[in-house]
């Protein structure tokens, strides 16, 4: 990636770069909802990502190109506002740019800026936080500034929930800068605090792209996180997290129907995250997958945030030999599915799939056998 980058920057804008960084796409491996309750998450960075070179300017004017986007947008040092349409992917880089003040950091001047992606978008896999963490790199790299990681995981965020505007939790951004080939990263989102644990050899992710997007997924993402946060209340708590299955089965009167079963996923969940945790430190694979398509079960009747297409994949999947499990991956509503198999599972068993699915909805999805990879770097 780093010299396509280098070849296309230098095509763009007739010099070289200074400074290039990448960060990877990831896969939320089980912790559907939970990290905005304060829950605990298992996510993967994926082998692939965005992108970003930068060379700094003179005259306080920033230029925005992508190697998947035509054209240009040029803005001048004090122009911050949203951008709209087909510009609308500035937003990430722009969002990161107004967030590092909020940090204490610098954000640099005038540069020429170039974003270079092969992360499928739209798909669940986070090409958002890939881009705002590749972004935040570069601007830090050109300001000779180096915070903790965790700290440029919190600007990316900070770029999503206040430019941006999705009121996500820490998982995206945590996982691709915390990423580390052969592992999943764990998050307590509480803290945040970020570990990684070995994933068990022989474990292999295929993703099942729908290019389905429900038109009101940023509406219904909010809804989900309001839904919770009125259960929290309405159980006496800050966060979900602070509920046990228990407590919460006792207290099933005290909610309106559709917040409790809202909270019953999230709390479940986060009891998932941590079976799945035992299972992985045993090994089983097939105690694993069963819990990733627990997770995936309560997503369809209790969160109502899968759709029928993903639960077509899903009941395809789990049918089919050499899957461990499969599920949703990311928020929901459309977006992919992702398959945890062992390593026999071949591009002739996802084709399978892939072709039940196109005689029932008229379109394939894209497959993608997918490695995990490191996390958010300099090039
Ligand atoms: C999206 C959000 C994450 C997380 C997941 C659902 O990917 O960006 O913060 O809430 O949905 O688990």
């Amino acid at each position: 990636m780093k010299a396509e980058l280098i070849n296309l920057f230098q095509k763009t804008y007739g010099r070289l770069p200074e400074v290039i960084a990448r960060a990877p796409g990831r896969i939320e491996f089980i912790g559907n909802h939970t990290d905005y309750n304060g829950g605990a998450v298992l996510g993967a960075a994926i082998d692939r990502g965005v992108g970003v070179a930068l060379a700094r300017r003179d005259d306080g004017k920033r230029n925005f190109a992508s190697g998947q986007k035509g054209g240009m947008v040029r803005l001048g040092a004090a122009d911050v506002a949203r951008q709209i349409g087909d510009d609308a992917w500035v937003n990430y880089p722009l969002g990161v740019l107004v967030a590092l003040p909020e940090f204490g950091l610098k954000a640099p001047e005038g540069f020429d800026y170039l974003a270079l992606s092969d992360l499928p978008t739209g798909a669940g896999l986070s090409s958002s936080a890939a881009i705002e963490l590749a972004s935040a790199l570069v601007y830090l790299a050109a300001t000779g500034q180096q915070p903790a990681r965790e700290t440029v995981v919190k600007v990316g965020r900070h770029a999503e929930n206040h430019f941006v505007g999705v009121p996500c939790g820490i998982l995206d951004q945590g996982v691709s800068g915390f990423g580390l080939k052969d592992h999943l990263v764990a998050i307590d989102c509480r803290g945040p605090k970020f570990s990684t644990v070995p994933l068990p050899a022989g474990a292999h992710f295929w993703i099942f792209n729908t290019h389905t997007k429900h038109a009101l997924v940023d509406g219904l993402y909010a809804t989900r996180h309001r839904e919770c946060m009125e259960a929290a209340q309405g159980l006496g708590v800050g966060l979900l997290a602070d509920v046990s299955v228990d407590t919460l089965r006792a207290a099933e009167g005290r909610l309106a129907p559709v917040v409790f079963k809202r909270a019953r996923h999230v709390v479940e969940e986060i009891a998932r995250v941590s079976q799945t945790h035992a299972a992985l430190q045993a090994r089983d694979l097939a105690a694993v997958g069963q819990l990733l398509t627990a997770s995936h079960r309560s997503s369809q009747t209790l969160f109502e945030n899968s759709t029928v297409e993903l639960d077509f994949l899903v009941d395809q999947l789990v049918r089919a030999p050499r899957v461990f499990g499969a599920r949703l991956t990311g928020g929901g509503f459309g977006g992919a599915v992702m398959a945890l198999t062992a390593a026999d599972f071949s591009a002739e068993d996802a084709k399978k799939v892939a072709e039940a699915y196109a005689a029932s909805f008229g379109a394939a999805p894209d497959i993608l056998h997918t490695q995990t990879g490191d996390g958010a770097a300099l090039l």
